[in-house]
């Protein structure tokens, strides 16, 4: 039984050699004897992604809302729902992240991305986290919760908070957490209060609108859901999009190309998110004894199913240790998940990308890092830089 520190410094600045040298060595291991299992091949990731009876979403809610915590609406949500009510829940949600909904949001997205990186390119000398990489997806997702922008800053609290639930071991962490949740709780009941009186053309009144079968939302699962969309769409989207800048900084010969050419621009994307998948771990809690790639897993165990191995295994992507934008099967990645839970914000993630990407690329001729070590967000299920200084060489 291999005995694993996931959290060592080393593995944290870069998982992915040990990731492949467990991928060949020991595909379905366990991390210490009372511990998780962990799973890096592709084809048994999304073996079990597909298998939500056996691989529950239980393991997801059980690190949301660890007993100190009490409640946590987010770990009751869509995301963890078991697949008959996930199914009823998904359908009453999906209209508003379709087609229509996002080309609602487009024209909003364009003109964040191009008011930001009009800034950061005039300021020349940036952290690219801050301003550009948060800001961007927290006015959107501040948009779409119906926000007022005097209470943007507070999203950063409910985020972060989202975020450390599972770390947050000290009673000083622990009463933070527990206040933001409450802090949280109580502007989106006043929103929500508002949208029924008033309905906006917005998320949240979509949302009471919605009807499937002449059943609607209740109230509680529509604050459940508001309250997962910090948690899924914020700090995931942050991460791409600072990945993003962290790539075209270390592979200059493709940013002529993306300014050019779209197609590329979207393919350069797409290879971010499966080189550096900004979700790098999803969790599952066996409802039975499971066999996995030839190793039973036994009932009640709690399954890291790591996005970040399978995203370079050989056996799906040819020479996957290299950046190749426009490779063969570049969207057959597992960076957005895959089965019922597969995200619902995939549109979106992707349009914040690619209009984040334009707004900047039609303003620099590249990025340059300014630090050699890269600070990484210390987790095993999240990558993306917590900073990332940069200077943005304007276009001539
Ligand atoms: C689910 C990744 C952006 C909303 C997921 C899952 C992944 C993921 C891996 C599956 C979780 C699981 O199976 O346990 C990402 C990445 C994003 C991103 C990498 C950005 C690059 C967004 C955005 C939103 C969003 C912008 C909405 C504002 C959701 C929701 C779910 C989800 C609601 C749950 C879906 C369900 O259970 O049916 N996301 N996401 N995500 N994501 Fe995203």
């Amino acid at each position: 039984m291999a005995r694993l520190n996931l959290l060592a410094p080393e593995v944290q600045a870069n998982p992915y050699p040990f990731l492949a040298e467990l991928q060949r060595s020991s595909p379905v291991c366990q991390v210490d004897p009372n511990g998780a299992w962990l799973v890096t091949r592709y084809e048994d990731m999304v073996a079990a992604l597909k298998d939500p009876h056996r691989f529950s979403s239980e393991g997801l809610a059980l690190l949301a809302e660890p007993p100190w915590l009490g409640s946590n609406p987010s770990a009751r949500s869509l995301v963890t729902a078991e697949p008959v009510r996930h199914g009823k829940l998904r359908t009453l949600v999906n209209r508003a992240f379709g087609v229509t909904g996002m080309a609602r949001l487009e024209a909003l997205v364009r003109q964040l991305a191009e008011e930001l990186a009009t800034e950061a390119v005039l300021r020349r000398e940036v952290d690219f986290v801050e301003e550009f990489a948060f800001a961007l997806p927290r006015a959107v997702i501040g948009h779409m919760l119906g926000l007022d922008r005097s209470v943007f800053p507070k999203l950063k609290r409910w985020g972060t908070a989202m975020a450390v639930v599972s770390a947050a071991t000290t009673p000083e962490m622990q009463a933070e957490v527990r206040d933001a949740i409450a802090e949280m709780g109580h502007y989106l009941d006043e929103i929500i209060e508002s949208r029924r009186r008033e309905p906006h053309e917005d998320l949240v009144s979509d949302l009471l609108r919605a009807e499937v079968d002449g059943q609607q939302l209740s109230r509680e699962d529509l604050v459940r859901f508001l309250f997962l969309l910090l948690p899924a769409g914020l700090e995931t989207t942050t991460n791409l999009l600072g990945n993003m800048a962290m790539y075209l900084a270390r592979h200059p010969e493709h940013v002529e190309k993306a300014r050019t050419d779209k197609a590329h621009a979207v393919n350069f994307i797409e290879e971010v998110l499966r080189f550096e998948c900004p979700i790098q771990a999803l969790f599952r809690l066996t409802s039975t004894d499971v066999l996995v790639g030839g190793t039973t897993i036994p009932q009640g165990s709690m399954v890291i199913l790591s996005s970040a191995a399978a995203n370079r295994d050989e056996r799906q992507f040819s020479e996957p240790e290299r950046f190749l934008p426009g490779r063969e099967k570049q969207t057959q990645h597992l960076a957005f998940g895959h089965g019922i839970h597969f995200c619902l914000g995939t549109q979106l993630a992707r349009m914040e990308a690619r209009l984040g990407l334009e707004a900047l690329l039609s303003r620099i001729q590249g990025v340059v890092m300014k630090r050699g070590e890269v600070q990484w967000i210390p987790s095993l299920a999240v990558r993306g830089p917590a900073v990332l200084p940069v200077e943005l060489l304007p276009l001539a």
